[in-house]
């Protein structure tokens, strides 16, 4: 399966740069759209940083003067027609997602596919505010975009069948790995990488273990590159909260985030970020 000619992404923070360039190293044009000119150049050095930081690193023989020419970033929605697929990945908001989504496609073909990188907002909510709905579905990248195996693409009821092959196939040409999960909360990756996290942030609690045997029992015991704990302080506790939060309300009682984890977010604890989670960071 060759990758769509043209693709757009909606967004160009952290995740929509990684996305754009996935895309353009495996071979796409890419129009990138964002919401003011200092954003656009902001997302314009960011994609042009990580495709200098993959070709000295080794991961890509392409240097960025190459790519670079298929990469367009604008203000204007409409320079995304003719684009086969979008990807939308702006803020995790669903009124901002909703607009972005529908100004797409109001310029796109009929059969263009929207994709939506949200972490935890349902599929069928955003697709409930587009006039052709079974053209959407769930793109749900991972970060570091570039360097991250996994893509899950969430089907949802109104989801055209026909499209999860197609997203299957262009996941594949990535040179990544999809999987097919139904608009469940959390997807499968957040809903167990959550699980797995709260029950370690209960154990410290509960004084079961330091958070540094906790995680070396999952890193040696069941070979996870990065344990519970040190992962949540990679993602944010903060993000972490607000999906189990999510969750809670989604699943029950097993997601209910621990008094902990709401302490140290309170107290301004995010993880590495801020320097401190349940480690200490170097923030320098
Ligand atoms: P971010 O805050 O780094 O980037 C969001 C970008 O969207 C900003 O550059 C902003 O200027 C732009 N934007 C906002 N409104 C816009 C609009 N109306 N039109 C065009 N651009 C607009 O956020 P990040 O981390 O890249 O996340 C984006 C999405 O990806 C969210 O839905 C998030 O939940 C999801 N996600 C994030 C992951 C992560 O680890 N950061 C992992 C997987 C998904």
């Amino acid at each position: 399966m060759i990758l769509p000619v043209r693709v757009g992404v909606i967004g160009g923070g952290r995740m929509g740069a990684g996305i754009a360039h996935a895309f353009l190293l495996a071979g796409s044009a890419v129009t990138l759209v964002e919401r003011d000119g200092a954003s656009a150049r902001a997302a314009r050095q960011r994609i042009t940083a990580s495709l200098q930081g993959s070709h000295e690193r080794g991961a890509t023989e392409r240097p960025p003067a190459e790519v670079a020419p298929r990469l367009r970033v604008t203000t204007d929605a409409g320079d995304l027609g003719g684009s086969a697929l979008v990807v939308e990945a702006v803020f995790e908001d669903r009124d901002v997602k909703t607009a972005a989504l529908r100004r797409a496609e109001a310029v796109l073909d009929v059969d263009a596919v929207l994709a939506s990188n949200t972490s935890a907002i349902p599929i069928g909510d955003l697709a409930a505010g587009l006039d052709r709905p079974d053209r959407l579905l769930g793109l749900h990248f991972f970060n570091p975009v570039p360097s991250s195996a996994l893509v899950e693409i969430v089907v949802a009821a109104q989801t055209a069948q026909g499209l999860v092959e197609t997203a299957r196939e262009w996941v594949l040409a990535l040179g990544k790995t999809p999987i097919v999960v139904r608009d469940a909360p959390g997807f499968a990756s957040s809903r167990l990488g959550v699980a797995l996290a709260l029950e370690a942030i209960r154990m410290l609690e509960d004084g079961v273990a330091t958070a540094t045997d906790i995680d070396a029992a999952m890193e040696l015991g069941y070979r996870h590159a990065t344990g519970p704990l040190r992962t949540t302080d990679i993602v944010g506790l903060d993000v972490r909260l607000d999906i189990a939060e999510q969750l809670h309300a989604a699943l029950g009682e097993r997601f209910a985030p621990p008094e902990l984890l709401r302490r140290l977010v309170a107290d301004g604890h995010l993880g590495r970020k801020s320097g401190r989670g349940f480690y200490e960071w170097s923030t320098g």
